[in-house]
């Protein structure tokens, strides 16, 4: 405990502790925050479907019918009709047979990955890999994914960010070995585009397993919104297709699309989904509402991209380091923690949330602001974002503590 304490006085003095914000209304794309209006650029809530009329008024009808809680996990009492139904949506939206769902994205990964790598059980003898066996995972890949491979014990070797040369000459050295490839669509911090046309060819050349996790591209990617797959013209072929409900679906919890038979051996293997109480029925009558909603507003990912695209723009003209993003999600670079800080809370000064992203989320040194964008932000905030992020960048080259 006196190490904890220590530590901790040791973050705050460095002024690194995270500073909370506390929502006082729904999340859309102004909020209140401390009694003040404020503009939302920090929510995963890309198609600003959390707070949708239709859907409050779906879920409100399933309270009604279904309460609040399952009252169970999902093998004993707490599989109802609407988990079936959201499953099945999911599974048709995103072109696969069969889905599964768990109460958090998180818990999907870390349920997924040991059950596709361990064995079933000991005395069960059904594996369809080994601790001999390799997963190659790229290395911005989420906290998730990191914390499902290690549960796996499998050895993990990770390569270069979306550098699919690294990807083959490790998949060269792996030859002998049983593989899965695991990356992100989207890449959650970056904004960028996992390569999975390339990355699928080189699975089936050397025989390996491929597994997205597409919590950003749900909705939000690729033509009908099937995701990085869809977009990058390999739907279908990515044997394990994550997501979650939680961003751009606007709702909560995660899933695995794939085969009949994958989905029907990870609904006794993945301890997530096993050993954990399903997800409240409200939230699955808002899945299947909000795949409804998606299905019928083929212009939805255009005016995002469009909106994106504005503002991405934008800030490149000013001279301000995007990195690579080519979504929905725009970093701007700034590199020093403190620095970065210091930028969030001139940001919300201005009435402007978009939170400091930095290690561990990111690698050390390359900390940064994340604006997320949503489809439904207006062009006058985008504008309004755009100014600010100008004064504040204009301000900081006369800094001499950061010259
Ligand atoms: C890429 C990725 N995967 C999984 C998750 C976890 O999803 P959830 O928030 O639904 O638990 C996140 C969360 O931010 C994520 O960014």
């Amino acid at each position: 405990m006196e190490k904890i304490t220590k530590l901790l006085s040791q973050i705050k003095q460095r002024g690194l502790y995270p500073d909370v914000k506390v929502l006082q209304s729904a999340c859309d794309t102004e909020v209140i925050i401390n009694d003040k209006k404020v503009l939302m650029f920090g929510s995963y809530n890309y198609l600003g479907l959390a707070n949708h009329p239709k859907i409050k008024e779906c879920a409100i009808k399933a309270i009604e019918k279904y309460g609040v809680a399952s009252g169970g996990v999902r093998l004993i009492s707490g599989t109802m009709d609407i988990h079936q139904m959201m499953e099945k949506e999911l599974a048709l939206f995103t072109h696969y047979e069969d889905a599964l769902t768990t109460g958090t994205g998180f818990g999907t990964n870390t349920g997924l990955i040991p059950a596709i790598i361990n064995l079933l059980g000991s005395k069960v003898k059904i594996s369809l890999f080994t601790k001999d066996d390799v997963i190659l995972s790229d290395e911005l890949n989420h906290a998730s994914i990191i914390d499902g491979c290690r549960l796996s014990k499998a050895k993990v070797i990770t390569y270069s960010h979306n550098d699919v040369d690294d990807l083959k000459s490790k998949l060269v050295k792996y030859k002998k070995r049983r593989k899965l490839i695991v990356t992100d669509g989207v890449f959650s911090m970056d904004g960028d585009i996992a390569p999975l046309d390339k990355i699928v060819e080189l699975a089936q050349r050397y025989k390996a397993l491929t597994m997205v996790d597409d919590a950003h591209a749900i909705g939000v990617l690729g033509k009908t919104g099937g995701g990085t797959a869809q977009y990058c013209g390999v739907e279908g072929k990515v044997d394990i297709n994550m997501g979650t409900m939680s961003k751009g679906l606007g709702c909560a919890g995660g899933f695995v699309s794939g085969g009949k038979e994958l989905i029907e051996y990870l609904r006794i293997a993945c301890r997530s989904y096993v050993f954990s109480d399903s997800m409240p029925p409200v939230i699955a009558a808002s899945v299947v509402a909000v795949l409804g909603i998606i299905k019928n507003s083929p212009d939805i990912r255009d005016t995002l991209d469009q909106k994106a695209t504005y503002f991405r723009n934008g800030m490149q003209e000013m001279g301000f380091d995007t990195l690579n993003s080519a979504t929905q999600i725009i970093p701007w670079l700034i590199g020093d923690e403190k620095k970065t800080i210091e930028v969030s809370k001139l940001l919300f000064e201005n009435g402007i949330f978009a939170p400091a992203v930095r290690w561990p989320a990111v690698p050390k040194k390359m900390a940064r602001i994340r604006f997320n964008i949503m489809a439904t932000h207006t062009r006058i905030q985008l504008n309004r974002l755009l100014s600010v992020c100008e004064q504040i960048g204009k301000r900081f080259k006369r800094d001499k503590r950061y010259v």
